[in-house]
């Protein structure tokens, strides 16, 4: 329970509430952040007032809420003073509004004005309607915010205002309240100390030197699994074929591979198979190769016959070479008879988990932001993960291997 004087030595978090039906939510957000002991000071928009009542985080807060640039009776100039004294910024809900006017550098109230006033780590937690949310200009303002450092929690697909249901929902006060202990603390969540080797991204097997042959995934489930698994306390290691970057909370903590071909993939996992905890396969390994010829085809030459070769199948030798209590979690990307298919699969890899996609459904998997998945555990138990951002599935995956882990498994 949060004591009676706010302890003024502990790390302060800004709570800034922009004005969207959300607003309620980080009211438990913000009870969760006294209990853990944190000094609360609440910055509620004008528009959150109509929401959420100032007194209500007032009862709960560290100190009184403060809404405006002036009148502050405790100092004249309350946004330097709170964001010089911020350990962390976080905003929950975070509305397209409030998302512009930081990303433009307007400063027209007390929290745009903090935002600016700060070199704190800077959480936003978006919530609002699919369409707003899928709008260029509010994905736009957030890859800008992405790219000067600022966090952003993806909002969570499901229920929102109105009946509706979609993308946009805000985060729950404890994923929330998580991840400001993972920025402000470094807490070392439920992978505390467990090397964990992930997979990513789709295999490259060269035709020529110019010439690939390859498939859509992109990579981006992989890397969400390195990010969270960083995140619940693990130590990671990302073999990855995919393009894409870490995001820079995490950027320089996970290790990274980069590889190209299944063989060299085969070649980076097993070499650091055995030092590890738990591996997840979540790369699209090409089950084909070829050799590839040492110049580049000529279209004169005329149409080239490849010979197409079997590549090993990487899961099943990491299986092979499991030592005990080491948990392994393979993928299957399947397009139709997808639970039968993938109950077979999970049989003939042995593996603890087998997450389930069906990848010609709307919004799963390859090249999408977006999954839904089904998790099947060693004995066939299904449970199904229901669309939402591939971190939101990454939490999901990685919580039953925490408690897999926990069992002492296999
Ligand atoms: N996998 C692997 N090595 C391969 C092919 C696949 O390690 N050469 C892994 C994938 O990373 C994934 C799992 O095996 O975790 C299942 O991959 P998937 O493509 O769904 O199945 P396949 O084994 O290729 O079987 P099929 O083609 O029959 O679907």
């Amino acid at each position: 329970m949060p004591s009676a004087t706010p302890d003024h030595s502990a790390p302060r978090i800004v709570l800034g509430v922009g004005g969207g039906i959300a607003a309620y939510k980080s009211v438990e957000l913000l009870r969760r952040l006294r209990d853990a002991g944190y000094f609360v000071s609440p910055v509620l928009t004008r528009d959150a007032t109509r929401f959420v009542g100032e007194v209500t985080f007032s009862a709960l807060a560290s100190e009184p809420t403060r809404t405006s640039l002036y009148g502050d009776p405790t100092t004249p100039i309350p946004h330097t003073y709170l964001g010089q004294h911020a350990a962390l910024i976080v905003v929950a809900p975070a509305t397209a509004h409030l998302i512009a006017r930081f990303a433009m550098g307007l400063a027209d109230d007390l929290l745009s004005a903090t935002l600016l006033a700060s070199r704190a780590p800077v959480l936003l937690c978006p919530a609002m309607h699919t369409e707003m949310w899928e709008q260029p200009s509010v994905q736009e303002n957030l890859a800008l915010l992405r790219r000067r450092g600022v966090l952003v929690m993806e909002p969570a697909t499901g229920a929102l205002a109105g009946g509706d249901v979609g993308a946009g929902r805000l985060r729950e006060p404890e994923e929330i309240f998580a991840m400001v202990e993972h920025i402000v603390r470094g807490y070392r969540g439920p992978l505390s100390g467990q090397n964990v080797l992930i997979s990513a991204g789709g295999t490259r097997e060269a035709i020529d030197p110019v010439r690939v042959i390859s498939n859509r995934s992109s990579g981006r489930q992989g890397i969400a699994l390195a990010e969270v698994a960083h995140r619940l306390g693990a130590h990671v290691t990302l073999v990855s074929a995919s393009e894409l970057n870490l995001a820079l909370d995490v950027v320089n903590q996970v290790d990274v591979v980069h590889v190209e071909s299944a063989a060299q993939m085969r070649t980076a996992l097993m070499e650091r198979a055995h030092e590890s905890d738990v591996i997840i396969m979540a790369a699209a390994v090409s089950d084909f190769t070829l050799d590839s010829a040492p110049i580049k085809l000529k279209k004169g030459a005329g149409v080239p016959v490849l010979e197409l070769v079997a590549t090993p199948d990487i899961l099943q030798d990491l299986v092979a070479e499991r030592r005990s209590g080491q948990v392994i979690v393979g993928f299957a990307a399947e397009t139709h008879d997808v639970l039968e298919n993938a109950v077979a699969k999970l049989q003939r890899k042995d593996v603890d988990l087998l997450v389930v996609n069906d990848v010609s459904a709307a919004g799963v998997g390859f090249e999408h932001t977006t999954n839904e998945v089904v998790i099947l555990a060693k004995n066939a138990e299904a449970s199904t993960v229901t669309l939402r951002s591939k971190e939101a599935i990454s939490y999901e995956i990685l919580t039953r291997v925490a408690s897999l882990l926990n069992q002492g498994a296999p």
